[in-house]
């Protein structure tokens, strides 16, 4: 049996909330993808775009992902039925998705510590198991991009990445069902858009419980200012809680610096 078989695509239609699914070996970005996807009229939606491999994969704030094959490379378009255009839900569907990373991944390695980065980095023991990328479209939905990395190894990384990436491979030594893992995190973002339609609020909870940065001292960029301050944690509507020398300040947006 080979070690890296392709997801399913019968079972992710048969045991998530996707209608349809697109799966490709080598495409620039699955994102991109799904944007153009949500163009088409008639498209149905939750569409998921999956990806053995990317060319051109995009992370936060311009930044490339590595997609290494034996990763997983997804994209959710979701509609108004699932995922209502509200602007102010951004930040915590993309915390949504990563706490749907976070409960998925975290029985498969009980002796490690998982949890979030803010905005919505899933980090093992320190190191980036998973990046999100989420996108409005507006009346056409949003595009949820998940870049996780299962069977691929940090060791075969980019230099600037080695030290700082992980795998479920490398945390346990044993390769994972790729298709088992990608539907239990699309079942667990069904709950928590379900749950984030209902109760917003509770989503920033469950991030802040799960934050890893509380009490670290963080700087973040917003346009041409850099606030630093001490992480208090994550308010309910997912803004990031510093302590700085001028009060306490809630940041909605903005890069994390080093
Ligand atoms: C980040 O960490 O900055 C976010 C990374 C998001 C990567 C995923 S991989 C699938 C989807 N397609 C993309 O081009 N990006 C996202």
């Amino acid at each position: 049996m080979t070690e890296n078989p392709p997801l399913d695509a019968r079972r992710l239609l048969d045991e998530t909330f996707v209608a349809q699914v697109e799966q490709h070996d080598v495409l620039g970005s699955t994102n991109d993808r799904a944007k153009e996807i949500a163009l088409t009229d008639g498209t149905v939606r939750p569409f998921l775009v999956v990806a053995e491999r990317q060319t051109a994969g995009r992370g936060r704030g311009g930044n490339a992902w590595w997609t290494a094959p034996g990763s997983v490379a997804m994209s959710l378009l979701v509609g108004p039925n699932h995922l209502p255009d509200d602007p102010a839900h951004g930040p915590l569907v993309a915390l949504a998705t990563g706490l749907a990373v976070v409960r998925t991944v975290a029985n498969r390695v009980p002796e490690h510590v998982v949890g979030i980065h803010w905005p919505n980095d899933v980090i093992v023991d320190g190191r980036k198991l998973s990046g999100i990328l989420v996108e409005g479209l507006g009346p056409r939905g949003q595009v949820i991009g998940i870049g996780l990395n299962v069977n691929n190894s940090a060791a075969e990384a980019p230099d600037e990445l080695r030290a700082r990436a992980v795998s479920l491979r490398d945390l346990t030594g044993r390769t994972h069902d790729r298709t088992g893992l990608v539907i239990e995190v699309l079942r667990e973002l069904a709950r928590l858009l379900e749950e984030l339609a209902r109760d917003p609020d509770s989503i920033g909870r469950r991030a802040h419980a799960v934050c890893l940065q509380k009490g670290q001292t963080l700087a973040v960029q917003q346009g041409d200012q850099t606030l630093a301050g001490r992480c208090v944690g994550i308010a309910a509507d997912g803004a990031l809680v510093l302590d700085t020398p001028e009060g306490r300040r809630a940041l909605v947006t903005g890069i994390l610096r080093a």
